[in-house]
């Protein structure tokens, strides 16, 4: 068989930690070795000549002493803000009208949206995320420059068109026919290709109406594989506006199910003003919170109860929610989301925090099997992380003695910079994309 062996220090989690100390919630390989082949994870173990006597035309790969990961996840991201990054305002509603809504016009444009996208996986690969949930604009063409540009790559991938009818620039609105049969379409054209995963994409119940809101209700009943992503309780103005919007239904969750939108696909990014009936309700449907730190903090949104939901049983992603987010690192997210937990007096250990970039990420998405472990059959995505790649970092690791100590000093002070290569499904990426 031919394939390659990456040889180095390998870890990957085998449960959800319970706790700083939970030694036997991962797999943890002094000298270890990944063995790939087809761009799928053929072993994970330790390093041993008889590995190299079983694949004897594989190329082996030392990247010792770093460390082998699953890839990152990023489960939240909106591929047309990258130029949003950065934005100065008040709170959400504000940044949203006068940034937001104004770049993403810019989508209309098929050049400018394929350009981007390309930019946009670079910037992913750069930071060793190898697979988002992604948010396009309205456009149908937006959509198509991504997942064109995923393809191309043949990165895993989950993105929908933004279906919104109201309360936006006419620019940037759909109506719920166009919405619905524009999804219809984008789905047929990319869900199951390659790769390729769609997701419907209702905005936010501020900016589509009860009919929009239906047509998505009709399609993810005809599409009950398809995810669904939108957005809810991220900011205190916005959660009001939603109550007038929708007088007559219990809460701002109580939307989402009332058009039958919740359930184990569905994806609520930021939830963190929550009563504890849409807790209740979240955990009922199996419904996924995604955990934004960087961006409730720049937005100034408030901080997300982990300890609050995990007490519901809700299920819990992380992500960096560029360009609310600052960051595109989901280290750099992880370490913002450690002070978010600290403010709040809650605790998130590193194992834990690696955890949820990785498997935690890829269980949220229901893809536990296939991306987010190193474990056999699995997608060969994988980052190689060099905690000594920055020099205060090296200066660190002199005095680092333990793996959690160690992806602690990653999490708190790495970036781009640690990445030390990112493969897709079984290729050298970083590199390439550099150069
Ligand atoms: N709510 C609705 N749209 C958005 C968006 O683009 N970013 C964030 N952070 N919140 C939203
Ligand atoms: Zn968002």
């Amino acid at each position: 068989m031919k394939g390659k062996i990456l040889r180095g220090r390998v870890l990957t989690f085998l449960d959800e930690p319970q706790g700083a100390d939970d030694h036997a919630s991962y797999r943890y390989f002094e000298d270890g070795a990944v063995a790939i082949a087809g761009g799928k994870i053929v072993s994970v173990g330790e390093w041993s000549e008889a590995l190299k006597l079983a694949m004897p035309h594989a190329e082996v790969i030392d990247h010792r002493p770093h460390l082998i990961m699953p890839g990152f996840i990023d489960t939240h991201i909106h591929y047309p803000q990258m130029q949003v990054v950065g934005s100065y305002a008040r709170d959400l509603l504000e940044w949203l009208h006068t940034y937001t809504f104004i770049e993403e016009q810019r989508f209309a444009d098929e050049g400018h949206a394929a350009r981007i996208a390309a930019l946009f996986f670079d910037e992913l690969i750069r930071y060793g995320t190898t697979t988002a949930a992604a948010y396009c604009t309205v456009h149908p063409q937006s959509v198509d420059a991504f997942f064109t540009e995923a393809n191309k790559r043949n990165m895993r991938m989950i993105a929908g068109k933004v279906m919104m009818d109201r309360n936006a620039p006419d620019a940037l609105l759909d109506t719920p026919q166009k919405g619905y049969d524009e999804s219809k379409r984008l789905l047929h054209k990319w869900d199951g290709l390659g790769r390729l995963h769609y997701a419907i994409t209702p905005r936010f119940a501020l900016t589509s109406t009860p009919e929009q809101l239906e047509m998505c209700q009709d399609l993810a009943r005809e599409y009950p594989d398809a995810y669904i992503q939108t957005h809810v309780n991220e900011s205190l103005g916005e959660i009001a506006f939603a109550r007038e919007l929708f007088p007559n239904l219990p809460d701002y969750v109580g939307v989402y199910e009332h058009y039958g939108l919740l359930g184990p696909r569905t994806l609520l990014g930021h939830c963190i003003h929550m009563t504890d009936r849409e807790i209740a309700i979240m955990y009922e449907t199996g419904s996924v919170a995604v955990f934004c730190p960087t961006s409730n903090l720049f937005i100034g949104s408030g901080l997300f109860d982990r300890e609050r939901m995990r007490a519901g049983n809700v299920r819990i992603a992380v992500a960096t929610d560029i360009g609310g987010g600052t960051s595109y690192s989901m280290l750099r997210t992880l370490d913002e989301g450690y002070k978010v937990l600290q403010l709040r007096g809650q605790r998130l250990s590193p194992i834990e925090s690696f955890y949820m970039m990785t498997l935690g990420n890829a269980r949220a998405l229901s893809l536990e099997h296939t991306i987010g472990t190193l474990e056999p059959g699995a997608d060969a995505d994988i980052v190689v992380l060099d905690a000594r790649a920055v020099p205060h970092m090296a200066l660190k690791m002199e005095c680092v003695e333990t793996l959690p100590e160690e992806l602690f000093l990653l999490q708190t002070c790495g970036d781009d910079r640690v990445v030390a290569e990112t493969y897709v499904a079984g290729e050298a990426a970083k590199r390439v994309s550099a150069s």
